[in-house]
């Protein structure tokens, strides 16, 4: 059994990680800020170690590696809007903690870091699906600093010969993505909505389209991504190679809901891409990939999720 450090493990997508390792008998320290991870995240799992600090300080993350062997680097200030309206503080999150994470793991003897990437780093490049080797044309802050957090992980595995994998996450969605945010994921915030009878917002036509990845597909390809012989210093995508716009999405979630709610369009969000699809295929030679959650099926156990929240939220 090997030792791992989840940051942002008290988030999302983070959680999800430290709950499959807890359920393969290995053992998990979380690093969190609580900036937007929450300790109920981990509640049911008591055997997970926390540990609350800023990783933007080098010392908190110097203490968060000693005795890991292996990171899986989550924590950040995961929106687009977000970092446009405040690009320093998304900065210090995203690419000043990433590059002390980089440095305290490789000095600790880490074995290997897997670094939450991201597709809004391709931009609005013409070609689709997007292959890792196409260049990036970043179009917002948190765009841009998770293409920085991704070349510092290869040059690390190049002039220093650390290991590490940047994997490239495709709008994840599941249970646990918090909807009380305006800067919430979208899947998340039309679930809610839908789910209080009210009617969702659509920024722009709703025909932008995105490569929606249920949350379990991430957790197998970056858990792959840790022992995989070849993935060192590779970026990797990790999606589904689908793409829905946002009025299919609507449609499907108003089916399964059982509502015909329709949208309120607004204009577009600054900063927004396209259309957002992944080419899987090198996640499949070099992780043995393959999506194993479908589209539908995802947002069934995440909408009997946001009921069972809903009802929880009741009771409070
Ligand atoms: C982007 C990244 C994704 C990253 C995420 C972090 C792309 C293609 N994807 O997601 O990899 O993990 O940031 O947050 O860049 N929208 C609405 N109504 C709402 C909320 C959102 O119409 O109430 C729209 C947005 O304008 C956007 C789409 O839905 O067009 C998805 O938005 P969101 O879920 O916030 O994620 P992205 O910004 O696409």
């Amino acid at each position: 059994m090997a030792s791992y450090l989840v940051t942002g493990g008290a988030g999302f997508i983070g959680s999800h990680l430290a709950e499959e390792l807890v359920r393969r008998g290995h053992t998990v320290r979380v690093a969190d800020s609580l900036i937007t991870g929450k300790r109920r995240n981990l509640e049911h799992l008591p055997s997970v170690e926390f540990l609350e600090g800023d990783l933007a300080d080098l010392a908190a993350a110097t203490r968060a590696v000693a005795g890991m062997d292996y990171v899986l680097h989550q924590a950040a200030i995961p929106s687009v809007p977000r970092s446009v309206k405040d690009p320093i503080a998304s900065n210090n999150a995203n690419v000043v903690a990433t590059l002390n994470m980089l440095v305290a793991a490789r000095d600790a003897g880490v074995k290997r870091l897997i670094f939450a990437g991201s597709s809004s780093e391709y931009g609005n490049t013409p070609e689709l699906p997007k292959r890792e080797d196409m260049p990036l044309n970043p179009l917002s802050p948190y765009a841009l600093q998770k293409a920085v957090g991704g070349q510092y992980c290869r040059m690390f595995t190049q002039l220093y010969g650390f290991e590490t994998v940047s994997i490239r996450y495709f709008n994840v969605f599941g249970p646990r993505q918090d909807p009380g945010s305006p800067y919430s994921g979208v899947i998340s915030l039309f679930a809610t909505a839908l789910l209080e009878g009210r009617q969702p917002i659509i920024y722009g036509d709703g025909e932008q389209t995105r490569d929606f990845t249920y949350v379990a597909n991430v957790v197998d390809g970056v858990l792959r991504a840790c022992e995989a012989p070849k993935a060192a210093g590779e970026v990797i995508n990790v999606a589904t190679n689908g793409r829905v716009s946002l009025n299919e999405l609507l449609r499907i979630l108003n089916r399964i809901v059982g509502t015909h709610l329709q949208p309120i369009y607004k204009e577009p969000r600054q900063g927004d891409v396209k259309d957002s699809q992944a080419d899987i295929t090198k996640a499949r030679t070099l992780l043995g990939y393959t999506p194993i959650v479908p589209f539908e099926e995802g947002l069934r156990h995440t909408l009997e999720w946001c009921r069972s929240e809903h009802g929880a939220a009741a009771r409070r």
